[in-house]
């Protein structure tokens, strides 16, 4: 079974992913770090160095190598599903789920965790309301192409939500 956890950043996709890929007894793959491996940098020194549309092209090889996999829980980044075909891509490679959570607490999940996401590192607090609410709004119709929705306030309740999907 390969599963794909969708959602912003901050949604809770590499601690849920982790959880659950450790109950299902199979590999957890975290996209981000992927390419950090394969490419020998970070996220940030990609964006300050190569500029987005080069890390948009690595992350999109990147999924493509991870889609051979037969078995494997992969936390995507917050802008995976929203590039190219990306979307339906994953919707034809795997079973997609999407971490849904509102803006207000995505905020107060992201306001301490910016330095490692280029997108958001720059911004001040009211900026990255600003910012958040006007991409969620944007990224969420790509988001609810998803195979399945959870809600993600509790990472627990998230991983038992999908516990649940994944027996009927
Ligand atoms: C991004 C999300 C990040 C990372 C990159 C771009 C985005 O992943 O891929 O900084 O466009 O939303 P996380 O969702 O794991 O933070």
């Amino acid at each position: 079974m390969k599963i794909f956890l969708i959602g912003f950043m901050g949604s809770g996709k590499t601690s849920v992913g982790k959880k659950l890929a450790k109950y299902l007894d199979i590999e957890f793959v975290d996209l981000d770090h992927f390419i950090e491996a394969q490419a020998g940098m970070s996220i940030n020194a990609i964006f300050d160095g190569q500029g987005e549309q080069t890390f948009r092209n690595l992350e999109k090889d990147a999924l493509k190598k991870l889609s051979g996999k037969e078995n494997a829980v992969i936390a995507t980044g917050g802008g995976t599903p929203c590039f190219e075909d990306n979307m339906n891509f994953l919707n034809e490679h795997g079973l997609t789920i999407y971490l849904k959570l509102e803006p207000g607490a995505l905020f107060e999940r992201l306001v301490n965790a910016k330095t490692d996401r280029p997108l958001l590192k720059n911004l001040n607090d009211q900026e990255l309301k600003d910012y958040l609410e006007k991409k969620l709004a944007e990224r969420s119709r790509i988001y609810d192409l998803a195979q399945h929705t959870v809600e993600a306030a509790h990472i627990t309740n998230a991983v038992k939500s999908i516990h649940r999907l994944l027996k009927r």
